[in-house]
């Protein structure tokens, strides 16, 4: 096993960059950027049409198991009308296609690295771990950062599925360049559907729709600008929905229902109609709530995803309704961040099935149902910066990797409930935390009960500057799983560490068990 090791000297997140620069440009972060494209260059607000992601097809399937092979790979789009920017996607497309899954059939993702040997500008090696995120995969398969495929290597990764109906999304956790990885366009959905998901009258099919929201900035050769602010974050000045620029959708009077997922490297939203009327959550991160929750606003960090209800039958047709971003604290915004996309009403008739909301969604959901009287122990996490890294509790992923993966932050055993505590005690920054493989209730932040749209299950929540959030988990499985920040330019540098589940009887999978193959000559 060969373990990926920073590239240079702790430079800084530009440093790569810097280094292949004239010296004196290199005086600063700021100074040393390339020239941005000028916002009179992109194109207007909702002048471009939405689309949604292609589904991914299967090439084989048996009685258990779906077989999908994905390639990353380079290629060419026009993301700005008339330039062309250079993407990494799985297939070729940003964001990559969706798996569509039936709970309990498995999924076998053959993930093959066909990326460039370097990054075309920032000169690194695009070494990939994908991870699936929302399912409690195993650790070998659970994109375990440090547990990398190389270009011209392959890994099949495993999936058994057995969740709930809930959305989840594959991308990039390659270790030290997962920001610029998921930049580039390596992330996507992944929806489990089950019995109950399917028996209820909530949109679905066409009117089950993938919002997939981030940002970019370019450069006037049509070039990802990626500038990490001496670490603190990606900041684009282009909000894409699907991949497109502010795009605009037509929809039909009728309700909608959309998966949210913020797939920002940095940028939180605060979301809202311009109309002044309320959305309809029915499902947070790991899945359905259990009754709808009427909200006039949203605030979605990196990595949240919501299930929204919208009713459009209530508008008249060409009638436009502007979905707005009043950006939360400690994001760098640019002229027209505050905006996300449009929704135009138009005449076309519909199919009106599966046009309601229920008053109960997911009753008895066992996460839910956790109290804390159930933790047999309450562990704290402290998410700060100290000495120019990013750390929990005063500690890094390189303190990981030079234990040689033994260090670990916590070791609850399987089947127990524990409390966790996440602690924010900076102004600076906001901290999405993200354990893998569990999911968790909110029991309150900073004394106070949860948002209404956040009490339902969760695997990311919102640290805020100077919040203290608790979370009620239940462990089930065993082995090493990595907890993070969600803003990856933090997780890269270095805001992540592993806990390991211990179950007694069994012993644990190691994440290095399964590692990347050589592809067959003439296949690269
Ligand atoms: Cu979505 Cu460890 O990540
Ligand atoms: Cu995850
Ligand atoms: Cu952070």
């Amino acid at each position: 096993m060969t373990v990926p090791r920073r590239d240079v000297l702790k430079v800084g997140v530009f440093g790569g960059a810097a280094l292949l620069l004239p010296l004196e440009r290199t005086v600063g972060a700021q100074s040393a950027l390339p020239p941005r494209l000028a916002s009179s260059k992109l194109p207007a607000p909702f002048t471009v049409p939405f689309s949604v992601p292609p589904v991914l097809r299967t090439f084989r399937t048996d009685s258990t198991t779906d077989y999908y092979k994905v390639h990353m790979m380079a290629f060419q789009a026009e993301v700005i009308p008339g330039l062309h920017t250079v993407l990494w996607g799985y297939n070729g497309s940003v964001p990559g296609p969706t798996v569509h899954v039936n709970q309990g059939r498995r999924t076998v993702m053959r993930q093959i690295n066909n990326l460039p040997r370097q990054h075309p500008t920032l000169g690194f090696t695009p070494w990939t771990s994908v991870h699936l995120h929302g399912a409690p995969s195993d650790p070998q398969y659970d994109g375990y950062a440090s547990d990398v495929t190389n270009p011209g290597q392959y890994k099949d990764y495993r999936y058994a599925n057995a969740t709930s109906a809930r959305t989840l999304w594959y991308h990039d956790h390659g270790v030290f360049h997962t920001a610029e990885d998921a930049q580039m366009g390596l992330a996507a959905q992944y929806h489990i559907f089950d019995q109950l998901e399917r028996s209820l009258p909530i949109p679905h099919g066409d009117y089950d729709v993938p919002l997939i929201v981030s940002d970019a900035m370019f450069q006037p050769d049509g070039s990802l600008l990626i500038d990490n602010h001496d670490g603190s974050g990606f900041f684009g000045d282009v909000i894409l929905v699907n991949g497109r620029p502010w795009p605009a959708m037509k929809v039909k009077r009728r309700k909608y229902r959309f998966r949210l997922l913020n797939a920002s490297v940095s940028r939180s939203h605060n979301l809202f109609l311009d109309s002044g009327d309320a959305m309809t959550v029915i499902g947070t991160d790991a899945g359905l709530v259990e009754h709808p929750i009427r909200v006039t606003s949203l605030r979605a960090a990196m990595a949240e995803r919501y299930e929204i209800v919208i009713d459009f039958s209530k508008y008249p047709v060409g009638r436009r309704i502007v979905l707005g971003n009043r950006s939360p604290k400690n994001n760098i915004n640019y002229v027209n961040v505050d905006k996300v996309m449009a929704f135009d009403v138009v005449a076309d008739s519909f199919d009106p099935r599966d046009n309601s909301i229920p008053d109960t969604l997911n009753p008895g959901n066992p996460t839910m149902a956790l109290q804390v009287r159930d933790a047999v122990k309450t562990r704290v996490f402290e998410f700060n910066r100290g000495g120019g890294q990013f750390t929990i509790n005063g500690r890094t992923w390189e303190d990981v990797v030079e234990s040689g993966f033994t260090r670990v932050e916590a070791s609850p055993r399987s089947d127990s409930v524990e409390l966790w505590v996440f602690r924010n005690s900076s102004g600076g920054w906001f901290h999405p935390v993200h354990p893998h493989l569990v999911e968790f209730k909110i029991v309150d932040r900073n004394g106070k009960p949860p948002f209404p749209y956040e009490v339902g299950p969760k695997d990311v929540v919102y640290a805020a500057e100077g919040d203290t959030i608790r979370v009620l988990i239940r462990f089930e499985g065993r082995g090493k799983y990595m907890i993070h920040c969600h803003n990856m330019v933090h997780e890269d540098h270095d805001m992540m560490t592993q806990f390991e589940v211990i179950d007694p009887a069994r012993a644990s999978f190691d994440p290095f068990s399964v590692p990347a193959r050589a592809l067959p000559e003439g296949l690269f």
